[in-house]
C-alpha cells in the first residue's frame, strides 16, 4: 500500500521468508557456516535450534541457493506432528519415490536403491527438517537409522535438523543420547543485536528501492530494537505497520515517537507480549547475543546440544505465547490496515461530494 508512495518496488517487510532478502548478520553467518562445516563433512548431523521468528526457515533456503547441485541432492521436510511409522514414509516420499500402500520393510529397500542410484552417480542426499521440534523422539530415532545407510564405508544420507529451542530440550533426553553421538556441530541462532537491527531494516528497504525517503529519526531504530527484541519476525511485523501509518499521515520522517505508537498499538491489539516493549532503548544488549550462546564447532557431540538451559516449562510456554502473539499480530493489523484505508476512503469521498 505504501509501496508506490514511497518509490518501492516492491514489499520490504513480507512476513514469509524469502532467501533474496537475506542479511547476513553475525549470527545467521555462523548458523551458515556450520551447516556448511556439516556439509563439508558429508555426515553425521548439524542441529540448528533458534527463537520463534529468528530466521531459521530463511537460513535453510539460503542454503538451498547455495547448495552445489551437481554434488548434493537435497529434500526437505517441514513436519507438523510425524510419528515414527510416517517418518520413512515421508522421507521415502520427499525423494519422489512411491510411498503409499507398501510396508516398512519396501520402503527402506525403496530408498536405498535410490540413494546407491545417487552415489553411482557421484551425488549424496541431503535431509532437511525444518520444525524438527515438532518430531517425537522415536521419529528422531528412525532418521538415526536411516543415516546408518552406508555405501563403500561413506553416508549416504546426511541430516540437518532445523527447530525452535525446543528442539535442544529434546536432545537433552536419555533416549537421544545415541543421536547425540551423531551431531557434529549444534547452533542457536539467537536475535540481532541492536546495530543489526538497524542494518537488517536498511538491508530490506534498500532491496526494494529505498532512497531514504522515508527517513528515520535514529531514536526510532533504538525504539524498534527496544520493542522487537531484534527479531526479525517482530521487527518485519513492526516497520510494516510503522511505514503503513507513515504514508496513511503523509510523513516523510519517521521519529521515535512514531514508533512507539505504533508499538503501543500493537501491544493494545494483542495485550502485553513477552520482549515486546520489554527492554528500553539504550538498554545494554549484546551486539551479537547468540554468540554467547552458541556451540563449539568441530566434534562436539553431546555437548554441542547441551549449552544453554532455558529448557524449562515456562521457556516453552513463552515460545508458544510467542507464536500465538505473532498469529493475531498478523490477523491484528490486517483489521487494522484495513480500517485505516476504510477511514481514508470515507474521507476522501466526503471531500469529493462536498466539491
Ligand atoms: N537473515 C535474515 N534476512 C532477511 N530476513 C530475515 C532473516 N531472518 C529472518 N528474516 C525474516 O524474518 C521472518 C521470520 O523468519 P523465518 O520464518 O525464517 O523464522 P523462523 O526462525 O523459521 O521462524 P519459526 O520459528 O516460526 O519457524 C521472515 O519474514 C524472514 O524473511
Ligand atoms: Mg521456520
Amino acid at each position: 500500500m505504501y509501496e508506490s508512495y514511497y518509490g518501492l518496488t516492491g514489499k520490504p517487510f513480507q512476513l514469509s521468508p524469502n532467501p533474496d532478502f537475506f542479511f547476513d548478520s553475525r549470527g545467521h553467518r555462523c548458523a551458515m557456516a556450520y551447516l556448511e562445516y556439516g556439509l563439508h563433512q558429508g555426515e553425521g548431523f548439524i542441529v540448528v535450534t533458534g527463537e520463534v521468528g529468528a530466521g531459521k526457515t530463511t537460513l535453510v533456503q539460503r542454503l538451498l541457493q547455495r547448495l552445489p547441485a551437481r554434488e548434493v541432492v537435497p529434500v526437505q521436510i517441514v513436519t507438523t506432528q510425524l510419528d515414527a511409522d510416517d517418518m520413512l514414509r515421508v522421507v521415502t516420499g520427499s525423494f519422489g519415490l512411491p510411498a503409499d500402500s507398501v510396508d516398512k520393510a519396501t520402503l527402506l529397500i525403496r530408498l536405498e536403491q535410490h540413494l546407491r542410484q545417487l552415489h553411482s552417480e557421484g551425488r549424496r542426499a541431503l535431509l532437511i527438517v525444518d520444525e524438527a521440534q515438532n518430531l517425537g523422539a522415536r521419529a528422531i530415532e528412525e532418521l538415526r537409522m536411516l543415516s546408518n545407510f552406508q555405501i563403500d564405508s561413506r553416508t549416504t544420507l546426511q541430516c540437518f535438523l532445523i527447530g525452535q529451542p525446543e528442539l535442544r530440550e529434546l536432545m537433552q533426553r536419555q533416549e537421544m543420547r545415541q543421536l547425540k553421538q551423531r551431531i557434529i556441530a549444534a547452533y542457536h541462532l539467537g536475535p540481532l543485536g541492536r546495530d543489526e537491527t538497524r542494518r537488517y531494516i536498511e538491508h530490506r528497504l534498500g532491496h526494494v528501492g529505498w532512497k531514504s525517503d522515508p527517513a528515520f529519526e535514529e531514536r526510532a531504530f533504538e525504539h524498534i530494537f527496544a520493542a522487537t527484541g531484534g527479531i526479525p519476525r517482530r521487527i518485519n511485523t513492526l516497520v510494516d505497520r510503522v511505514l503503513l501509518a507513515a504514508y496513511l499521515a503523509e510523513k516523510h520522517l519517521i521519529a521515535a515517537d512514531d514508533v512507539v505508537d505504533v508499538a503501543d498499538e500493537q501491544s493494545r491489539e494483542l495485550g502485553p507480549r513477552r520482549g515486546f516493549l520489554g527492554a528500553a532503548p539504550g538498554a545494554d544488549a549484546p551486539e551479537d547475543p547468540s554468540m554467547s550462546r552458541q556451540a563449539a564447532p568441530a566434534r562436539t557431540g553431546a555437548e554441542g546440544v547441551s549449552r544453554g538451559s532455558d529448557e524449562s516449562p515456562s521457556s516453552r510456554l513463552d515460545a508458544l505465547e510467542n507464536r500465538v502473539a505473532i498469529l493475531e499480530s498478523a490477523a491484528g493489523m490486517m483489521f487494522g490496515s484495513l480500517k485505516k484505508v476504510l477511514r481514508i476512503l470515507r474521507m476522501r469521498t466526503g471531500e469529493r461530494e462536498l466539491s
